[in-house]
């Protein structure tokens, strides 16, 4: 199963990346994380993986070359063949118990052009990864909607949406189940991410209007360990509430998929 994580910047995406991993390894699952960010780096981190691994974008020859190279079938052997896990070279896939990452690249240097080649290769990377039985890839995507647009989504199954508390994310959010419908996902799921205090009256509110648009709600408490690792960066963990409601997600999604 490929899961995709989309949604407003800041919605909690990266975060529910990372608690999605933890609760289907804890199930026994292999999981490859894909980090498709250009921007940031934190992902590894939220993993508890000691250093993040070199991009694959430096497998396949650095962002200058790598949309020729996508053209160029013959010779581009990575890319040519189908992908599993076990296949990834050591360098380009960091550990912890049943979780892997992969990073697809990021961006370094001013003036180097756009994040294109990156969602040329990780639409190349999700559409050649031949998962196990036991295996599900996540996609942590970058923000907003442009991945849409390069029809990454036609090679995931499950959709997932990060929706915070806030209008304009609700609308990012509804954006998305519109694209993602015209994609190949079979499923699309709205968890409204609790990034910052509210109380039951807006709670209410938002619960009702995500409601309305996507049946189904699922929702991620807000936590005082979540946000002091996003200020601090120590070792990663989510408290008991946190868990039980990734736990209710993963089991929702294994059930209809
Ligand atoms: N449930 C939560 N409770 C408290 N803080 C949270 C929660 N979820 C996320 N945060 C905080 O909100 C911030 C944004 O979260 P995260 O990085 O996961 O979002 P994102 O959608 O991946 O962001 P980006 O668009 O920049 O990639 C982080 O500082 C994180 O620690
Ligand atoms: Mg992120």
């Amino acid at each position: 199963m490929k899961i995709s994580v989309s949604g407003k910047g800041g919605s909690g995406k990266s975060t529910l990346a990372a608690l999605l991993a933890g609760e289907f390894a804890r199930k026994n699952f292999n999981v490859l994380v894909i980090d498709s960010d250009e921007s940031n780096t934190n992902l590894y981190r939220l993993l508890n993986i000691d250093t993040m691994p070199t991009p694959l974008m430096e497998m396949v020859g650095g962002k200058q070359s790598i949309q020729r190279k996508i053209r160029q079938v013959a010779g581009f052997q990575f890319l040519n063949e189908s992908i599993t896990t076990d296949k990834i070279p050591d360098e380009f896939i960091g550990k912890k118990d049943k979780i892997n990452l992969v990073v697809i690249g990021k961006i370094l240097q001013s003036k180097e052009g756009c994040a294109c080649p990156m969602g040329s290769l990780t639409k190349e990377f999700l559409k050649k990864l031949n998962l196990r039985n036991n295996e599900i890839a996540i996609t942590d995507m970058e923000a907003g909607i442009e991945h849409f647009g390069r029809g990454i989504e036609e090679y995931v199954d499950v959709v997932i949406i990060a929706v915070e508390p806030s209008y304009e994310s609700i609308n990012v959010a509804l954006k998305i189940k519109e694209l993602a419908e015209q994609s190949k996902a079979r499923k699309i799921f709205a968890v409204i991410n609790y990034n910052r205090p509210v109380n039951e009256n807006i709670k209410e509110k938002i619960e009702k209007m995500v409601k309305g648009k996507f049946g189904n709600v699922f929702s991620i408490p807000y936590s005082e360990e979540i946000l002091n690792f996003g200020i601090v960066s120590e070792k990663f963990s989510e408290s008991r509430d946190v868990r039980e409601s990734v736990k209710g997600l993963a089991v929702q999604i294994l059930r209809e998929i």
